[in-house]
């Protein structure tokens, strides 16, 4: 293990043996289900910085493979719509996270009828290096551990998302990013890269990892305030802000002119009838179509006096053009 590794073990066995409530913080409220009982302990080891976990992504019962378990409360969401035996799986690296894992799971049994331990299989192994077999896996996610890797490990774990994915599955990602510079002394703080607070990359850089690796659609889902990195308690000269993204990446084939992005684009055409782009886009008077960055690229520079684009909104929620 190099030391990076080493931190980020000692850091995340420490949150496993005494659950941290401000680790990482979200502002992302905790889904409320029928039935569903997230235990309090498990509820403080809620070390992510957003939701993975969207039912429009789990009709159909799903293999769900989850990387990073933390206190298991994701699992067990995920459980929620995929209740047989092993249908969840749940990869981490430190021993001590999965012990605290499977009894917050343990305890959920007994306020959740429904559910039951063996739906989740918990494996200890590392993102860069899934056990699983190619295409094996119908939706994946990772919430608040991708950022801590540097470039490369990003890289490799991303293949891997990618090549444990069925055709047209889907990798939902929840990670802190960033539009300023990061200084290199916070970048290279270990610590503070495992505590997922100097790690972010800007949103379009993040996606564009995602789209290199070969993610033909990308979803940006949610984009909220995260963190400020301050002059007073860190070793930077001006004020950092960090924001946390919920994004969904679809292994599709990548069309031809590019990956579709979704940012919450919307096209609004105010004129009469109808508007045929002449490439697969309809758009009807005043019905608003979600469109994605490369659509409306191309709406934009036709110039059109009776079409209106939103800007992002970055709460791109289905539906769109492609
Ligand atoms: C910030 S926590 C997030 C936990 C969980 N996803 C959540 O939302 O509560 C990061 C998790 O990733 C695990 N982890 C760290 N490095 C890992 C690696 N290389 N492979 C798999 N898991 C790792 C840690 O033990 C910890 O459980």
């Amino acid at each position: 293990m190099d030391i990076q590794q080493i931190t980020t073990y000692d850091v995340y066995k420490a949150a496993a043996e005494n659950p941290e409530k401000g680790l990482c913080c979200t502002t992302t409220p905790v889904w409320k289900l029928p039935d569903l009982t997230v235990p309090s302990r498990m509820l403080e080891m809620n070390y992510g910085c957003g939701s993975t976990v969207n039912p429009r992504d789990l009709s159909g019962n799903p293999g769900i493979l989850y990387v990073g378990i933390g206190g298991g409360m994701e699992l067990l969401q995920f459980s929620y719509f995929s209740r047989k035996k092993g249908a969840v799986i749940g990869i981490d690296v430190v021993e001590e996270m999965i012990d605290a894992c499977k009894a917050n799971l343990v305890e959920a049994e007994k306020s959740n009828s429904w559910f039951k331990s063996e739906f989740i299989d918990i494996r200890k192994a590392d993102a860069l290096n899934l056990p699983l077999e190619d295409s094996s896996i119908d939706v994946a996610a990772q919430n608040c551990l991708f950022n801590i890797f540097r470039d490369d490990e990003l890289q490799q774990a991303l293949k891997e998302m990618y090549r444990v994915l069925k055709p047209n599955g889907r990798l939902i990602l929840s990670d802190p990013t960033c539009e300023q510079n990061i200084p290199a002394n916070l970048k290279n703080d270990e610590r503070l890269r495992a505590l997922c607070l100097s790690g972010a990359l800007p949103l379009n850089e993040y996606i564009k990892r995602l789209t290199d690796i070969g993610f033909g659609t990308i979803e940006v889902r949610a984009k909220r305030p995260y963190r400020i990195l301050d002059p007073i308690h860190y070793e930077t000269d001006e004020l950092i802000y960090i924001e946390s993204c919920e994004i969904c990446a679809i292994k599709d084939p990548v069309p031809a002119d590019g990956p579709c992005v979704f940012t919450g684009k919307t096209a609004i055409y105010y004129g009469d009838n109808f508007f045929d782009d002449g490439n697969g886009h309809t758009l009807f008077s005043n019905q608003p179509l979600a469109i994605c960055d490369k659509t409306a690229a191309a709406l934009s520079a036709l110039n059109r006096q009776d079409i209106f684009i939103s800007s992002s909104t970055y709460f791109y929620d289905g539906g769109g053009c492609c």
